[in-house]
């Protein structure tokens, strides 16, 4: 795992994105992750930025996750999709070592969340956060916190934070899910009025 770095920002974005030409990649998280992700969420856990997770609900979680590597292998990034019912699921877990952010990669992870979403055909993804201007340049609006029940009874109690949350509940709908259209694939541009009028 690349080395967690204090001070929240890259250290220097043209270094960073020489770095991220020599191989960052996003894939799905497999077993042999499990040491590695416990240690990087613990890492965002200490001062609420992420919720804790035990190694046993890693392992029954570990399908939803998303990881970015480097290009030696070493885990710089995560997040995770989690279905909440048959139309919504929740981006969770999403964290970048600092050392690797502003340089695309927290948004590479949260594209290919999305295309999980697609791919299961949920109507709606949310998620809980500080970085409202991230997640609106991901298609994301701010809602309702109560709109989440479920969330806030099962999640948010156990947060360090629950009694001075500063999170703020985004939620994107997905154009093109719904009945017919579960499989992203199968969508086809409307290509009636192309080429568009000069
Ligand atoms: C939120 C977080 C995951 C974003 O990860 P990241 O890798 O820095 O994300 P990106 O690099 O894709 O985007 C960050 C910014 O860099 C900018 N950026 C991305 N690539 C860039 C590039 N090549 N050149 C210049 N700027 C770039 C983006 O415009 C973006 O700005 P914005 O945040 O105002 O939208 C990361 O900051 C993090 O781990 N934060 C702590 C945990 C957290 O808050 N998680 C969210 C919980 S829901």
């Amino acid at each position: 795992m690349a080395a967690l770095t204090s001070g929240g920002r890259a250290s220097g974005l043209a270094t960073v994105e020489a770095r991220e030409r020599a191989g960052v990649r996003v894939r799905p998280a497999r077993v042999g992750d499990l040491a590695a992700l416990e240690g990087f969420i613990a890492a965002y856990t200490g001062d609420g930025t992420l919720l804790a997770r035990s190694r046993s609900n890693l392992v029954h979680y570990l399908r939803d996750f998303r990881l970015a590597v480097d290009g030696t292998g070493g885990l710089i990034g995560s997040g995770a999709l989690q279905l909440v019912n048959e139309t919504l699921a929740e981006i969770r877990s999403l964290a970048v070592d600092p050392a690797w952010r502003d340089a695309g990669v927290g948004s590479r992870i949260v594209r290919a969340l999305l295309g999980d979403a697609r791919r299961l055909g949920v109507e709606r993804v949310f998620c809980l956060t500080r970085r409202t201007g991230f997640f609106a340049r991901h298609g994301f609006a701010v809602v309702p916190m109560e709109r989440y029940p479920d969330k806030i009874w099962n999640d948010c109690r156990l947060c360090p934070r629950r009694d001075a949350c500063d999170e703020i509940a985004m939620e994107l709908t997905l154009p093109f899910a719904g009945p017919g259209t579960a499989i992203s694939s199968r969508w086809r541009p409307d290509r009636s009025s192309w080429p568009p009028p000069r």
